[in-house]
């Protein structure tokens, strides 16, 4: 029996700190929901310490997850470790991830402290997690920088300290395959109480080799890869999820390991998490791209259709793309549309805000013939994101597009209960939408990305739309589906809108803190 592969999602973390990428508790719940059905080992929740919001997210999901292990991130410092462990109180299966930096460069310019220092708030810490739960995980930051014979020190304290996984990050993406695995390598020989720990690697991908990486340490024994679905993550993201998993699935003639990983489920999670950030997933992606199992030239149709092993080394079906069925439709009734969105992991706190959501899919099946997954999804996300508390919601829009004529919009927006009305043209009609916005509200944001995505095939498919607004420094995402993609560009501006006028004090954990 070959041993067990640990698959850690930090999508949820990490891919949180992709700009624009924040999420809300209820968002993190329903994406640790779809990572419980992927039967993800570990979820990293977040960073409990980073704010109020990020403690409550953490919390929530701990209250909710009890087949993964949940996992929140901790500096090494007391109150990022006792707001961790406070956190993940309700926890079925509960983890605390400490770490601290041990590259030269990052002990002297960012931490300031001495190696010695540096080993001794490493123990510290692990040993104040281990009050808190018996699972610890410690990280020594920019691993892919640091001296090895440091690391070998350092890692061998904490162990000593009561760490039970041992994770190595190449925090900033420098590594290449070959010699990272030799380093896993290395370090499980030259630490005399390696057996105690289980090495583990986290890899971003600036360079564009996290999940490369990320294998070949595989190969030279650890025994659990943290990732993220899509990629997502910090600036260039972490090695993907689906990539990894597929990877070490399809080529088991050279991995000698496995993971549990229900692959049926990786479609379903790629597209609620691109739904929920805003991050599209571009059409040539392995695994979740669009294009990922299509074979367009003649020749290879041709040797699919006699024989698939010609062309294709996985079936869509086992990553879920077959699961892109009709699900429910204009006469599907209340109970129906409550038993999918369960199995879909939406349940409803009340009656009313069942019959809320039902009202708007009888209006979305009106317009659209077949309902999918990804439908019901995006009604959910679309729904949150305007919900009236939240600030601005649109309440009419009339656009003008003619041959030869310059488009108009006329908007009406309601903010703190006030409606307001304001006529905008520009270079197209979704330009004219975003201009009337802007003179009724005059945010005075930069539009930095812009992007559509239709949500299922044909004509009526709802369209997916993200807007990126930048303000003072702050980097929001704004997303809105609607079969009209004016209308879904309309929500999707007023949605980014909404999270800017959010005040926000959010910590990133990757800045020094007060010891
Ligand atoms: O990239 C990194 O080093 C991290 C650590 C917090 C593990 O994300
Ligand atoms: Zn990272």
């Amino acid at each position: 029996m070959s041993e067990k592969l640990i698959i850690f999602d930090t999508t949820l973390r990490d891919g949180e700190q992709s700009p624009g990428a924040s999420m809300t508790r209820d968002e993190k719940v329903r994406i640790a929901k779809a990572l419980e059905r992927l039967r993800v080992d570990v979820i990293e929740a977040g960073f409990p310490a980073a704010s109020p919001g990020d403690f409550e997210g953490v919390q929530a999901v701990a209250r909710t997850i009890r087949d993964s292990v949940v996992c929140g991130l901790a500096r090494a410092l007391d109150r990022d470790i006792d707001q961790a462990g406070l956190a993940l109180k309700e926890a079925a299966q509960s983890r605390i991830h400490t770490f601290i930096a041990t590259s030269p460069i990052h002990m002297q310019l960012k931490l300031r402290m001495s190696p010695e220092e540096v080993i001794a708030h490493a123990v510290k810490a692990v040993k104040r997690a281990r009050q808190y739960t018996d699972n610890v995980e410690f990280s020594p930051e920019d691993a892919g920088r640091s001296e090895e014979d440091f690391l070998c020190r350092i890692l061998e304290a904490v162990i000593e300290a009561g760490a039970t996984t041992l994770n190595i990050p190449d925090t900033v993406g420098y590594s290449l395959p070959e010699p990272f695995g030799h380093t896993i390598r290395r370090l499980r020989e030259r630490i005399p109480n390696a057996d105690k720990a289980i090495f583990s690697v986290h890899c971003h991908n600036d360079l564009g080799l996290a999940v490369a990486n990320s294998l070949s340490a595989v190969i030279n024994g650890a025994r659990q890869v943290e990732c993220t679905i899509n990629g997502l993550g910090e600036r260039a993201g972490n090695a993907a999820l689906e990539e990894v998993v597929m990877a070490v699935t399809t080529r088991q003639d050279v991995f000698p390991c496995h993971t549990t990983i229900d692959t049926r489920e990786i479609v379903a999670c790629s597209k609620l998490v691109s739904n929920i950030t805003g991050f599209p997933v571009q059409p040539n992606k392995a695994i979740v791209g669009a294009n990922a199992f299509a074979h367009e030239s003649g020749i290879h149709q041709d040797g699919v259709l006699k024989h698939r092993e010609t062309y294709e080394i996985m079936r869509a079906e086992d990553v879920g793309w077959s699961a892109n069925r009709m699900v429910l439709g204009k006469h599907s009734g209340r109970n129906a549309f409550k038993t999918r969105m369960h199995e879909l992991g939406i349940d409803f706190t009340s009656e009313a805000e069942l019959n809320d959501a039902f009202a708007r899919f009888k209006e979305l099946a009106d317009k659209k013939h077949d309902i999918f997954d990804e439908d019901l999804q995006a009604l959910i996300t679309d729904a949150a994101g305007s919900s009236e508390e939240e600030g601005t919601k649109l309440v009419a829009l009339k656009v003008c597009s003619e041959t030869g004529e310059v488009p108009m919009a006329r908007v009406t927006v309601r903010l703190d209960q006030e409606e307001m009305t304001a006529t905008a043209t520009g270079g197209g009609a979704v330009d004219a939408s975003f201009k009337a916005i802007e003179a009724v509200l005059k945010t005075d944001a930069q539009l930095l990305l812009y992007s559509v995505n239709s949500i299922t095939t044909g004509t009526d498919a709802q369209g997916e739309v993200t807007v990126r607004l930048e303000k003072g420094g702050r980097i929001v995402n704004g997303q809105g589906a609607d079969t009209d993609i004016v209308i879904a560009s309309a929500k999707a501006y007023l949605n980014a809108v909404n999270k800017l006028l959010l005040p926000t004090t959010r910590m990133h954990p990757q800045v020094t803190g007060k010891v």
